[in-house]
């Protein structure tokens, strides 16, 4: 099974009852609240799908995205998923998109490897 919007005590209660596999919780560039969850993820070898990978409906806005996207010749949203597939070997994203341009610009960013400074600059 999968849980969304979980603390670490909550999937270990939960764990108690029934198999966990994943975990949907809120986290992008602009919040990581539920590092802690990321964490405990990443130590049990649970897959974490954040939500709003990209920000949801208010999107990205980060002078730090803008100037590495600008070094990479990358875009904005493929800086922040890079950055989100360097910032865990868990992490699994789906952004979300009705647009086959912005689709396709995702799925590139896979292509996107960040440095470790450019990582450092983006917060780790
Ligand atoms: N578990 C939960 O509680 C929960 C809550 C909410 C959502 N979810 C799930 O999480 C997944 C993703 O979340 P989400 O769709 O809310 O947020 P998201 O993927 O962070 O953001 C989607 C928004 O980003 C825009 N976007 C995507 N790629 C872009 C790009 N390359 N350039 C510019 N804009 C771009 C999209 O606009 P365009 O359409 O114009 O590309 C759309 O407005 C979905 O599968 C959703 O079902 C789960």
């Amino acid at each position: 099974m999968g849980l969304s919007e979980v603390s670490p005590e909550e999937i270990a209660r939960a764990r108690k009852i029934v198999p966990i596999v994943t975990v949907q919780n809120r986290y992008n560039f602009d919040d990581r609240k539920w590092e802690n969850t990321l964490k405990y993820c990443e130590q049990e070898g649970l897959g974490f799908m954040p939500w709003a990978p990209v920000g949801g409906m208010r999107g990205l806005k980060s002078d730090a995205l803008e100037a590495t996207a600008k070094a990479k010749n990358a875009t904005v949203y493929q800086v922040a998923i890079a950055w989100l597939l360097q910032r865990s070997p868990v992490m699994l994203p789906i952004p979300g998109t009705s647009s086959v341009k912005h689709l396709e610009e995702n799925v590139a960013a896979s292509k996107v490897k960040l440095t470790a400074d450019e990582m450092k600059a983006l917060g780790g």
